[in-house]
């Protein structure tokens, strides 16, 4: 087996490269020359990387050459425009899709989703594949497209992967939330009780590599998450505990919501950065659930993502300590 794995210089994807890694298998990684090889870089001398991008289909054929397998971990979670979101996540997705049909041989692509593709989940009701998607967000929007790239035109065995929020060690985006935390300030937006599902970083790469051979997996889509539903209160209070930090509550409602999702937006739009937090993204922050129900994967391949936020919080803290992030 030798696996093409795109985005491994991200957050999942450079977990992923290490559960690749500890089993021994032969990986080549697409970098691009603006990658940020931090987190990868103890493994860059036992594996192979070609310089490309998913926007450049020549550099894909390139590196889909004597490739078995395929993790497409690479994505946009944040963009200035719709077109920089559909670019990466459909576009990108369709370049792929197509190269592996062209290069043959490829036993099976995993393609690295969302829960955001599927939409929001009603109270008390995790989503499950066979509801009809809804997406909410931009992101959403065009995650899905990059799922209907795959099951519409790839030609090998292929598995969709919709983690829902996923968070642990090198993830900068619930690092804000911690450092917030550890501030004292514990926002509280909708009430605080929108019901929210996880996965722990390491349980997704896993998943993605477990997907790789599992044969009850072929052309399905699965949600890939920690059974433990929680309300984001309860994750904010637990960050809280961790840190041993006092916090005071600070409501948000939906209009201040707005208005700070709208001032961030300015913010990008002003220093060309984009974050997750823009208008695209209201939607989802005011959705009553963003859940789901991991029961497909768990019976069709036996795989279960056991991590809790009671390890998975602590686990996150304790690195965001050891490498000077908090
Ligand atoms: N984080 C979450 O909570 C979450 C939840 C559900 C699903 N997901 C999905 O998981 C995947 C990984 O997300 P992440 O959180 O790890 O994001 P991330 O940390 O921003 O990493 C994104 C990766 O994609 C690569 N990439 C982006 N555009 C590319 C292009 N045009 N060509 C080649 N590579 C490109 C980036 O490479 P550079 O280093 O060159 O920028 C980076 O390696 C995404 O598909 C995302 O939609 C994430």
């Amino acid at each position: 087996m030798k696996v093409l794995l795109t985005g491994a210089t991200g957050f999942v994807g450079s977990h992923v490269l290490d559960s690749l890694r500890q089993r021994g298998v032969a990986v080549r990684i697409l970098v691009r020359a603006t990658s940020d090889n931090r987190f990868i870089r103890s493994h860059l001398r036992d594996i192979e990387a070609q310089k490309g991008s998913i926007g450049n289909p020549a550099s894909l054929r390139q590196a889909l050459a004597g490739v078995t397998h395929v993790i497409h971990c690479a994505g946009a979670t944040k963009a200035l425009s719709a077109k920089g979101f559909f670019q990466v996540n459909q576009d990108g997705t369709r370049n792929l899709v197509e190269a592996i049909n062209q290069a043959g041989g490829i036993q099976r692509l995993v393609h690295i989703s969302s829960l955001a593709a599927a939409g929001p989940a009603a109270l008390n009701q995790p989503r499950r594949e066979t509801d009809p998607p809804a997406p909410v967000s931009t992101y959403g929007r065009s995650k899905l497209a990059g799922e209907q790239e795959v099951s519409g035109k790839c030609q090998t065995d292929f598995v969709i992967l919709r983690p829902p929020a996923v968070y642990g060690v090198r993830d900068f985006e619930f690092l804000r939330l911690f450092k917030v935390i550890k501030g004292h300030i514990r926002p509280v937006f909708g009430g605080g009780g929108q019901q929210l599902s996880f996965v722990y970083v390491k349980d997704l790469a896993e998943a993605a590599v477990h997907a790789l051979k599992y044969p009850a997996l072929a052309r399905q889509n699965c949600f890939v998450a920690a059974r433990e539903i929680v309300t984001a209160r309860q994750f904010g209070l637990e960050i809280a505990s961790h840190l041993s930090a006092r916090t005071v509550p600070l409501p948000l409602p939906t209009a201040l919501l707005w208005l700070l999702c709208a001032g961030q937006e300015i913010l990008s739009r002003i220093t060309r950065r984009p974050s997750v937090l823009s208008l695209q993204k209201y939607a989802e922050l005011t959705a009553p659930a963003w859940t789901c129900d991991p029961t497909k994967l768990e019976e069709s391949s036996g795989f279960v993502c056991r991590t809790t936020i009671f390890e998975g919080v602590p686990r996150a803290l304790d690195w965001y300590r050891q490498s000077g992030w908090l």
